[in-house]
């Protein structure tokens, strides 16, 4: 806070994530990303840059030391998230297995199993994952000798959220934690279909209208990072993606009030990054405005049916469904500041509604 204006801060790093020595012991409280994926061909090069090795095996062939030796490299990002996580803090990986023909043999390269086997490891709790729908109506999508059996397989067409946790539950025991604790619930129809194991983002706006397009950057949409960081982290925490891109955890880190902090290897992105930052504070509005809106269409429904809601939101005197929501508060995006070497500082204002 400064002159009772609530500020977040953010610090965009272009490095390679292998060493996250800087970023200092228990300092994080959630960590989301998405890696390059094992196994995707559009992520060969970048893997054979950060490990020669890769080309030579996939040259020779030999798909099995190539999928090792890709994950070789992101598992040493990885054995950096025990150190710089609090106790109680989380990690979610959005990560898709690949199928893909080398030589003669086609086969599944399962890269969600490989990450979970490295992460419990290392200590970390594994929890239920969110299976990200990816629907395609491609014509090609079929694999195989389609009607005849047994020679076919199925498609793809989902991603995983994997989820884990660092030790036991987070605590929330002072007063000043349990209030901000309670400001950044969720209404109870969010908790509802985000808690689901099973998320389709069909009919959603997914993106921030990227320059990039999403299959060139492998972005993912700023729904999910939205969703992941409020489901996981409180208001002012500090969430780090070692796996930036263009810097969708970063906008949702921003649009949900809480501090960042991003690595991404290609200074490329930086433009990218930049030209996005410009537009949002009105998608950070927007999707404000957009859950206000949900939850009023919602409330209209369930007091139809169910009668008047005995509880209240304290701030803004809409009903609410439960005493959970009653200090539910909502921050509007003022002002993004560029400020040196990458670092942002954005201020909020709590938003005020009419009457
Ligand atoms: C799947 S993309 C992440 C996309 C991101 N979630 C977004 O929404 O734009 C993976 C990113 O990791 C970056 N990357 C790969 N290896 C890295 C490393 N060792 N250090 C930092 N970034 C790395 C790639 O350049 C790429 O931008």
């Amino acid at each position: 806070m400064s002159n009772g204006v609530k500020e977040t801060f953010h610090q965009l790093v272009f490095g390679d994530s292998r060493d996250l020595s800087e970023i200092p012991p228990e300092s994080v409280d959630l960590v989301v990303t998405s890696p390059p994926y094992p196994m995707i061909q559009m992520w060969d090069e970048l893997f054979g840059r950060l490990n020669p090795e890769v080309a030579a095996t996939l040259r020779g062939q030999d798909g099995s030391a190539a999928f090792e030796l890709m994950h070789a490299e992101l598992e040493k990002v990885w054995g950096h998230l025990w150190r710089v996580l609090k106790a109680g803090g989380w990690v979610c990986v959005n990560i898709g297995d690949a199928t893909r023909r080398i030589g003669k043999n086609f086969q599944l390269y399962s890269n969600h199993s490989r990450i979970t086997l490295c992460l419990l490891r290392q200590g970390f709790q594994s929890l239920p994952v969110i299976l990200w729908r990816k629907q395609t109506n491609a014509p090609t999508k079929f694999l195989g000798s389609g009607m005849l059996p047994a020679g076919a397989y199925v498609t793809l067409e989902h991603e995983y959220i994997l989820i884990f946790r660092k030790g036991e539950k987070r605590p929330f025991v002072t007063p000043p934690q349990i209030a901000n604790r309670r400001g950044s619930a969720l209404f109870w129809e969010e908790r509802n279909a985000w808690y689901s194991d099973v998320w389709d983002f069909k009919g959603i706006r997914q993106s921030l209208g990227q320059p990039v397009s999403r299959a060139r950057s492998a972005a993912f949409p700023f729904e999910l990072a939205y969703r992941l960081v409020n489901m996981y982290s409180v208001r002012n925490d500090r969430v780090l993606d070692p796996f930036l891109g263009t810097g969708t955890t970063m906008f949702a880190a921003m649009a949900a009030g809480r501090d960042s902090i991003g690595v991404e290897l290609e200074p490329g992105f930086a433009e990218v990054i930049e030209g996005q930052l410009a537009r949002l504070p009105q998608l950070a509005n927007e999707r404000i405005a957009e859950r206000l809106e949900g939850h009023a269409v919602f409330m209209a429904a369930y007091e139809a049916r169910k009668g008047a809601s005995p509880h209240r939101n304290r701030h803004y005197g809409f009903p609410v469904v439960t005493s959970q929501e009653t200090d539910l508060i909502l921050e509007v995006l003022r002002d993004i500041t560029r400020e040196s070497d990458g670092r942002y500082r954005v201020s909020y204002d709590r938003l005020e509604l009419p009457g």
